[in-house]
């Protein structure tokens, strides 16, 4: 690590500090309710049925027949097309004669275009049952195509979360799904979220409902065999960040307002008991295993248990949700350049999701932790940090550094000035991060817009 890492230790002692509204840093969360607002009082765990086993893929054609479908769409991706994933599904449907159609348009980090697309083959195609074949890009497009094509009056922006789109609550049933995730990041197999960019406003957005959750998720380890070395790595700190942000997101009975009705609950519904068993367990996983899944294609040992990894952090934030780190990647994505990842066989210039939200990951939990310190601790401890004599007022700096330590391991590029940003940039990043409520303001500390010009400036740089 070289010299700049005494200016970015710096940075996080200021954001640590920065305009603090809890007295010499409590340790209690701050995100109050607005006056006259009452928080929740409830929680809701969703989550989708999964099935884990090497090879469980050949099951599939079984399981489309026993629900007695017989028009079915496979989403996939172009690259995936060609691989062992998907063929593994084509041989089970032949085999268990259903009648199918290839969907292989899917756009690797999906657009509102690319989805519109998806959604014009799905209602054009009247199909009974859906087969997503892929990582987290494909699992959305397709949870996307089944719900506009169950719902084929609607336009995009129906379901799409608020203040971007118009968040209507999904009311009419949808036809069965099976995600068959290829990357270990996502979670999408549990989730009821689908994530696009949009590219007028040049950061993502997505649907977030219970009602898009996959029906089953088969969960075939052999899979992740054929992932090349950084899809690996950036999909495992995809899972890094769901189980660090879930853990340490706002307790579900601080969020505000209360529903008055349970289907106004919002997915992400801040940090509970049950999301916490999950979210820590991922992030064991990931302490164990991720640095040897990424060196080692071989590992089966670690490649597979990053596979059930992210499955766990998915139950974990599909109903805890994420904040900061997440909230700020949106625009990061969005707003890419020229940057384009290695090891990803796609046309177009990608910040992997992955890699977009580790990237602010030690400049924000370094800004949150004076909310929940012990968690953060817990986290770097879970991480490897010893944190025997380590100060409580500390945490954030403890967290901040191990996990710069955890991404220089892993050859992660330095700061966002690696991908392609400059700090002129910074005011577009923060503009895109604005409309990201849904997650952002589940973050345990609130924010102002310089704050958040700081922890993207905090993150130009890692080490
Ligand atoms: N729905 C959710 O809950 C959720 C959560 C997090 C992220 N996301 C979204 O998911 C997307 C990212 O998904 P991802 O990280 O899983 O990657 P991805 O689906 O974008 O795939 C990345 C690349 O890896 C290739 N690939 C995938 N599996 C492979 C395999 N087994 N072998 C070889 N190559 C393989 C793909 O062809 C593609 O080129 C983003 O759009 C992100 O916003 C969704
Ligand atoms: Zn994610």
């Amino acid at each position: 690590m070289s010299a700049g890492r005494d200016q970015v230790i710096h940075l996080l002692k200021l954001l640590q500090r920065a305009s603090c509204k809890c007295p010499a840093h409590s340790h209690t969360y701050s995100q109050a309710p607005a006056a006259g607002k009452t928080t929740d009082y409830a929680f809701e765990m969703a989550v989708s049925n999964i099935r884990y086993g090497e090879n469980v893929t050949k099951e599939v054609g079984m399981d489309l027949q026993n629900l007695g479908m017989k028009n079915v769409c496979v989403m996939t991706d172009k690259n995936l097309a060609q691989l062992p994933p998907v063929r593994a599904v084509l041989n089970s449907l032949i085999r268990n004669k259903i009648n199918f159609s290839v969907y292989d348009n899917v756009r690797v980090e999906p657009t509102d275009k690319s989805f519109m697309d998806a959604i014009e083959f799905a209602r054009k195609g009247k199909f009974d049952a859906y087969v997503a074949v892929g990582g987290g890009s494909v699992m959305d497009t397709c949870k996307a195509a089944n719900l506009y094509a169950s719902s084929p009056e609607s336009d995009l922006l129906d379901f799409v979360n608020a203040p971007i789109g118009k968040g209507k609550p999904v009311t009419v049933p949808l036809n069965p799904l099976i995600a068959v995730p290829t990357t270990s990041g996502t979670g999408s197999e549990t989730t009821g979220i689908a994530i696009f960019d949009y590219e007028e406003l040049n950061a993502k957005t997505g649907i977030a409902s219970r009602a898009i959750k996959p029906t089953l998720g088969l969960i075939d380890p052999l899979h992740t065999l054929h992932m090349p070395e950084r899809v690996i790595a950036n999909s495992g700190f995809d899972v890094l960040c769901h189980s660090l942000e879930s853990y340490t997101a706002l307790p579900y009975h601080m969020r505000s307002p209360c529903p008055t009705n349970p289907i106004e609950r919002p997915t992400y519904q801040g940090s509970n008991p049950i999301s916490d068993v999950w979210a820590k367990h991922a992030l064991r996983i990931v302490a164990k295993y991720l640095k040897r899944a990424v060196k080692n294609p071989d590992d089966r040992e670690a490649r597979f248990s990053m596979h059930l990894a992210s499955s766990f952090a998915g139950i974990g934030f599909g109903n805890a949700g994420v904040h900061l780190c997440h909230g700020m990647s949106y625009p990061i994505s969005g707003l890419v350049k020229t940057y384009r990842a290695k090891d990803y066989n796609v046309e177009h210039p990608i910040v992997p999701h992955g890699l977009s939200v580790v990237l602010t990951s030690p400049a924000v939990f370094s800004f949150t932790a004076s909310m929940c310190p012990e968690r953060h601790l817990e986290a770097a401890e879970i991480l490897g940090a010893d944190i025997r004599t380590a100060k409580i007022k500390d945490a954030g700096l403890v967290l901040a550094d191990t996990l710069r330590k955890f991404l220089f391991d892993l050859n992660v590029d330095d700061g966002l000035s690696a991908v392609g940003y400059t700090t002129a940039d910074i005011p577009a990043l923060v503009k895109g991060t604005l409309p990201q409520e849904r997650v952002t303001k589940l973050s345990p500390r609130s924010h102002s817009e310089d704050e958040l010009s700081c922890l993207f400036e905090a993150s130009m740089k890692l080490y």
